[in-house]
C-alpha cells in the first residue's frame, strides 16, 4: 500500500498531502502520516511554512468510525494537532469538499484555514451519538464563538464557506488552484509577518459571554429543544460550557471523557449502527455494479392526490421535468395548488428563494391526457389503492410508455406481481413505495417484484438516491416490511386500549420510548375515517376506531379524534374515555391498569416477531434494512437503532419468551415466536449476528 500521506516542497513551503481515498478518513496510518510529516516539516530549517491539503474529492471528511469503539491506536488525533499546535511556522490548513468532524478539528490545530467554494465546514459527531473528541467542542467556539458554534456543534449540520469565512473558521476563499492559493497565502502571511496565533489562545470570541455567562443558558434553551433523552447533546452542552471557564488543555481531557464514555453507550452504539445500515441498504444481492442502470430524464405521476404530488416534487426539485396525470380538470387543479402551497411554505421559510419558486413549477407538465407520459423514463402510479383501477391502469401504460421506461407503483399493500402480469413488460415494473408526506419522508421502500428485471431495479435506487430518498429494497407481501411490522403495531394499540389504557397513555409511552408521536396520534394526523373505509370495504372492523369515526370524529380535520384539537394541539377528551370504556363493556373486556412497560412490550415485541418473519420469508434482506425502514419512515428513535437492534439490546430470549406468554394468555397465534427469534433466542444468537454471519 503506497503511503497514505505524502509531502513535496515548493520553495520554503512544505505541502503535506493527505491522500487516503475515498474521503481521507483519519484511520491510524493516516494519522501517523500527517505527525510524522509535520515534524519533519517543523524540524527542516529550510521550510517557512506548512501547507496541509488532501487530494481527491475532500479534506478529511472525518474519522475512520470503523475503528470506534476499538482500542485506540498511537498516535492520537489529539497528538497530531498538539504537535500542529506547537509549530513555530505558519500552518495552513487548505480544505475542499467537506472538512468534517476529525477533518475539521485538525485543520484548528492550524494557524490558518483556506477554502475552496463550495466546501462545506461542520462536526457532525452527534449524528453518530457522539461530540467532537478532539479538542472541536473547545476550538470552534474560539474561532466563531458560542452562538454560532453551539447550533453547529448540537445539529452536526455543516457551513458553507461563505458562512465560515463570515464566522472566522476559515481566513480565505481561493478561487482556481487550492494548494497554489494557500502557498500564496503562507507567503502573505511570511512576507507581513502576520503574528501566528494558536486557536487554543484565542480567547477574544469568548470575552463577552464569558463577562455575561447567563447568556450560555439563553443560547441553550433555543438550539437544545429536540433532545429530550439523548446523552449527546447534553454532554455537548457540557463540553462547550467549560470554554467559561476552564483552561483549554485541562477542557480537553474533560471534553475526551465525555466523548469516551458516549462511544461505549448504547446510544451511540445504535446511532453508528443506523449509519453502517444505511449503507448497506443499497447493496442487493444479484445487482453488482456490472449492472447499469437506465437513464433517467424525464418522470412522469400518476395522480395527483396526497401521494402523487409529493413524489413529483421529488422530482422537480432536483431539476428532473415531470408530467403529473389526473382524471379531472379539477383534481389536477387541487393537485397543483396544494405542491404549490407547500413551494410558497418553502420560499417563506427560506428554503426556496422567491425567484426560484416560477423555475420550479415550469418543471411541472400538468395534464389529464394519460399519453403525455409516452417520453417518460419513469412512470409511477399513485392512483386509489385498488386492485382493478392499478391493473386498468398498467395495462393503458403499457401501450403508451415508451420502450425501457420504467413502470412503478406506489401500492402500500397490493400484490406487484399482480399488477405486472396485466403488461407484457413484466420486468420494467417495479414497486416504489413513499411515505407521506412524500416530498418530506426520506424512506423508499422499493419492491423487487418476482420478474423486475435487475437493471430496472437498480434504476429505482439510484433514482430514489437522486431524488435525496433512502431507497431499501424488499420483495413482495401484504405491507411489504414497513407497513406489515405497522399492523402488528396497530392491532395490540387497539386492544390496549380495550384492556383498560386510554389514547394518551399509549401514545405518551411511545413518545418517552423516543417516537415523534403515538400511534393514535398518528390516526389522528392521518384521519380516522382512511382506515375506517377500507375496513368497511374489506368487511372487518375495529371497534374503537369505527366507533370514533362513526360518531364524526375523524381526527384533526374535523377537530377531534383520539383527541380534541385546538389547532394541532391535542387534548384528552373523556367522551372517548367514556366511549372506550362502554366498548370494553360490549366486548366483555375487563379493564384493568396497564403499565407503560407493558405497552412498550405488547406494541414493539410483535413487531420485532415479524420483523423475524419477514426476515426468515426473505422479504428484508439484513435486520438492518428492516431498522432503517422504521427510523426514516416512522420515526423509531435513531439512538434506540430501530426495532430488530434495540431487540437484541433487549435480548431475544427474554422477548421470544414474553410473545410466548402472550400467545398463551390471548390465544392471539400471531402472538407465536417466529421460527427465526426462536432458533436465535435458543442458541443465545442476536439479529446481528445474523447479518455478520451473512456477510462472511
Ligand atoms: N396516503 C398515504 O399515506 C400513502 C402512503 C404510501 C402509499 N400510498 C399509496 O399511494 C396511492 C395513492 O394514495 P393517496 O393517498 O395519494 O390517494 P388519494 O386519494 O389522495 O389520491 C389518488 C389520486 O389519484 C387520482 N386517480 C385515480 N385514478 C386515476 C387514474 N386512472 N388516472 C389518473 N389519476 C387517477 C384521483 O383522482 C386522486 O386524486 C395508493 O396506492 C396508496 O395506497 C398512500
Amino acid at each position: 500500500m503506497t503511503d497514505p500521506v505524502s509531502m513535496r516542497r515548493d520553495g520554503n513551503v512544505a505541502i503535506i498531502t493527505i491522500d487516503n481515498p475515498p474521503v481521507n478518513a483519519l484511520r491510524h496510518a493516516v494519522r501517523k502520516g500527517i505527525l510524522d510529516n509535520v515534524i519533519a516539516a517543523r524540524d527542516d530549517a529550510s521550510i517557512e511554512a506548512i501547507v496541509l491539503t488532501g487530494a481527491g474529492r475532500t479534506f478529511v471528511a472525518g474519522a475512520d468510525i470503523t475503528e470506534f469503539g476499538k482500542p485506540p491506536q498511537s498516535p492520537h488525533l489529539i497528538e497530531v494537532i498538539a504537535t500542529l499546535d506547537d509549530v513555530k511556522k505558519p500552518t495552513i490548513a487548505a480544505v475542499h469538499g467537506t472538512p468534517l468532524g476529525g477533518g475539521l478539528e485538525l485543520t484548528m490545530g492550524c494557524h490558518f484555514r483556506v477554502a475552496a467554494p463550495g466546501t462545506r465546514l461542520g462536526l457532525p459527531e452527534i449524528k453518530l451519538g457522539l461530540i467532537p473528541g478532539a479538542g472541536g467542542t473547545q476550538r470552534l467556539p474560539r474561532l466563531v464563538g458560542i452562538e454560532k458554534a453551539l447550533p453547529m456543534i448540537l445539529s452536526g449540520d455543516p457551513i458553507s464557506a461563505k458562512d465560515a469565512l463570515a464566522a472566522g473558521l476559515v481566513d480565505d476563499i481561493i478561487e482556481g488552484d487550492l494548494v497554489a492559493g494557500a502557498v500564496k497565502f503562507a507567503r502573505s502571511v511570511l512576507a507581513a509577518k502576520r503574528p501566528l496565533q494558536r486557536v487554543k489562545d484565542r480567547e477574544d470570541k469568548l470575552e463577552d459571554i464569558r463577562a455575561n455567562p447567563a447568556k450560555f443558558d439563553e443560547i441553550v434553551a433555543q438550539h437544545a429543544k429536540k433532545t429530550r433523552g439523548l446523552h449527546a447533546p447534553a454532554a455537548a452542552i457540557e463540553a462547550i460550557r467549560l470554554t467559561l471557564d476552564t483552561p483549554i488543555d485541562e477542557a480537553q481531557k474533560k471534553e475526551r471523557d465525555l466523548f469516551l464514555k458516549l462511544v461505549v453507550g448504547e446510544q451511540s452504539k445504535s446511532q453508528r449502527h443506523i449509519f453502517f445500515a444505511e449503507r448497506e441498504a443499497g447493496k442487493v444481492p444479484g445487482i453488482g455494479k456490472d449492472v447499469a442502470p437506465r437513464e433517467i430524464k424525464k418522470a412522469a405521476v400518476i395522480g395527483a392526490g396526497t401521494m402523487g404530488g409529493g413524489i413529483a416534487m421529488n422530482f422537480a426539485n432536483v431539476g428532473i421535468p415531470v408530467t403529473i396525470v389526473e382524471t379531472s380538470e379539477d383534481a389536477l387543479k387541487r393537485g397543483m395548488a396544494t405542491i404549490e402551497k407547500n413551494y410558497q411554505m418553502s420560499v417563506q421559510r427560506g428554503s426556496l428563494k422567491a425567484e426560484d419558486l416560477s423555475k420550479r413549477l415550469a418543471l411541472f407538465t400538468p395534464t389529464t391526457d394519460l399519453n403525455a407520459i409516452k417520453d417518460a423514463d419513469i412512470v409511477i402510479e399513485a392512483v386509489f389503492e385498488n386492485m382493478p383501477i392499478k391493473k386498468e391502469l398498467f395495462g393503458r401504460l403499457e401501450a403508451i410508455a415508451k420502450p425501457g421506461a420504467v413502470l412503478a407503483t406506489n401500492t402500500s399493500y397490493l400484490d406487484v406481481n399482480e399488477i405486472a402480469q396485466v403488461t407484457h413488460r413484466i420486468g420494467d415494473v417495479v414497486g416504489m413505495h413513499f411515505f407521506s408526506p412524500a416530498n418530506v419522508m426520506k424512506l423508499l421502500e422499493i419492491v423487487r417484484g418476482k420478474d423486475t428485471a435487475p437493471d430496472v431495479l437498480a434504476t429505482a435506487i439510484v433514482v430514489g438516491r437522486a431524488i435525496k430518498k433512502v431507497p431499501v429494497v424488499v420483495g413482495v407481501c401484504h405491507g411489504f416490511v414497513g407497513n406489515r411490522m405497522l399492523s402488528a403495531r396497530s392491532i395490540e394499540a387497539e386492544k390496549l386500549l380495550l384492556e383498560g389504557a386510554l389514547p394518551q397513555d399509549v401514545d405518551g409511552a411511545l413518545t418517552e420510548f423516543g417516537f415523534p408521536m403515538g400511534p393514535f396520534a398518528m390516526s389522528d394526523l392521518a384521519g380516522i375515517d382512511v382506515g375506517w373505509r377500507s375496513r368497511k370495504e374489506r368487511g372487518v372492523r375495529n371497534e374503537i376506531a369505527d366507533t370514533l369515526a362513526e360518531a364524526g370524529r375523524f381526527g384533526q380535520k374535523t377537530g377531534k379524534g383520539f383527541y380534541l384539537y385546538e389547532g394541532r394541539s391535542a387534548r384528552p377528551d373523556p367522551e372517548v374515555e367514556k366511549l372506550i370504556v362502554d366498548a370494553s363493556v360490549r366486548m366483555g373486556v375487563k379493564r384493568r391498569q396497564v403499565s407503560k412497560e407493558e405497552i412498550i412490550e405488547r406494541l414493539i415485541y410483535p413487531m420485532v416477531n415479524e420483523g423475524a418473519r419477514i426476515l426468515d420469508e426473505g422479504i428484508a434482506t439484513r435486520p438492518g434494512d428492516i431498522d432503517v425502514i422504521w427510523l426514516y419512515g416512522y420515526g423509531f428513535p435513531a439512538w434506540r437503532g430501530g426495532p430488530m437492534h434495540w431487540a437484541d439490546t433487549v435480548g431475544l430470549a427474554k422477548i421470544r419468551d414474553r410473545l410466548k406468554e402472550l400467545a398463551k394468555e390471548t390465544g392471539d397465534k400471531r402472538h407465536e415466536p417466529a421460527a427465526l427469534l426462536n432458533r436465535l433466542a435458543d442458541e443465545g444468537g442476536t439479529f446481528a449476528g445474523l447479518a455478520t454471519a451473512k456477510a462472511a
